[in-house]
C-alpha cells in the first residue's frame, strides 16, 4: 500500500510500517503505550474507570516484546533518512532505548522532561509519579532551535487537563512540547511520522507548523477524535480553534 501524506491511518503500526519506504521520513515523534507494572486501581467512579483505561494501555507490554525481540526500532530506522527520533517512556524504558540506538546505532542522545507541575499526590511506599521522559536520538539527525524557550529539555507544565477534556484521549501529551521538538529537529515541508498517534498530538503540531504528518493508530475511537481533531472538532462535537 502507499499511504498518502497528511493521513492519520487506522492500522496496527507494526504492520503498517513495512509498507513504508525506505528512507521517507524526516522525523519521528512517538509516544507508544508504555509498560508499567504492580499498580491497580479499585472503585467504579467516573476517576477510577479512566485511571483503570490508562493503565489497562500502560500495561501492554507488546511495545516492551517488540522492542527487545528487535522488531520494530529496525523498521522504523529503516524509513527515516537518518535517524532523528523522540520517544516518550518511562523510566524502566530508557535502558533499552539506549542498548539500542546509543550501543547499537552510535547515537547521539538527549532527554527532555515534562515536570508535572500537578502530579497526583500518591507516593505511598514510592516517589511521585511527576515526570515524563522524552528521549531524542540522532545519527545525522538534526536538532537546531532557533529560541532559548525552544531550546530547554525542562517543561513544566500541569497535566494537560484542558486538551484531555476536549479531545478525551487519557495519555494526550503537551501540544507546546511537541510543537517545539518539530520545530526543533525538522523544517518546513519535511515529513514527521508517529506510528501511535492517538488523539493526534504530533499531527496537529505538524500540521500547524507546515510539515507534512503521516501517522498510524490502531484504536477506531482515537483514530476519529485524531482526524476530527485535524478538522478543528473536539470529541464532543464542538467546534475548537487550536493554539500552541
Ligand atoms: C500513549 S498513546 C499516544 C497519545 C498521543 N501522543 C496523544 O497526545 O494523544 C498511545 C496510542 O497508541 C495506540 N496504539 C497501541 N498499539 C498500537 C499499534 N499496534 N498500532 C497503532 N497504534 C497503537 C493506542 O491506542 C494509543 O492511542
Amino acid at each position: 500500500m502507499n499511504y498518502e501524506l497528511d493521513n492519520i491511518y487506522c492500522a496496527d503500526c507494526y504492520e503498517a510500517i513495512k509498507d513504508i519506504p525506505d528512507r521517507s521520513v524526516d522525523l519521528i515523534v512517538m509516544d507508544p503505550p508504555y509498560q508499567i507494572t504492580n499498580t491497580q486501581t479499585r472503585g467504579k467512579s467516573d476517576f477510577s474507570k479512566s485511571m483503570q483505561y490508562m493503565l489497562n494501555e500502560l500495561e501492554d507490554g507488546r511495545f516492551t516484546e517488540s522492542v527487545r525481540g528487535g522488531v520494530l526500532l529496525p523498521q522504523l530506522v529503516r524509513v527515516m533518512k537518518a535517524i532523528n527520533l523522540y520517544v516518550w517512556c518511562n523510566g524502566k524504558q530508557i535502558p533499552m532505548y539506549l542498548d539500542y540506538f546509543v550501543k547499537e546505532q552510535r547515537c547521539e542522545f538527549d532527554i527532555i522532561v515534562w515536570r508535572k507541575t500537578n502530579a497526583m499526590p500518591l507516593f505511598n511506599n514510592k516517589y511521585l509519579t511527576d515526570k515524563e521522559y522524552c528521549l531524542y536520538f540522532r545519527k545525522g539527525g538534526y536538532c537546531n532551535p532557533q529560541t532559548y524557550e525552544d531550546a530547554k529539555t525542562v517543561w513544566d507544565l500541569p497535566i494537560n487537563k484542558r486538551d484531555k477534556d476536549k479531545f478525551a484521549h487519557p495519555t494526550i501529551k503537551p501540544l507546546e512540547i511537541i510543537s517545539a521538538i518539530i520545530r526543533n529537529s525538522s523544517k518546513e515541508g519535511d515529513v514527521v511520522f508517529d506510528p501511535f498517534m492517538g488523539s493526534g498530538t504530533t499531527a496537529v503540531a505538524a500540521k500547524n507548523l507546515n510539515r507534512h504528518y503521516l501517522g498510524f493508530e490502531i484504536d477506531r475511537k482515537w483514530h476519529k477524535i485524531a482526524t476530527d481533531r485535524l478538522n478543528n472538532i473536539q470529541a464532543n462535537g464542538q467546534i475548537t480553534i487550536f493554539t500552541e
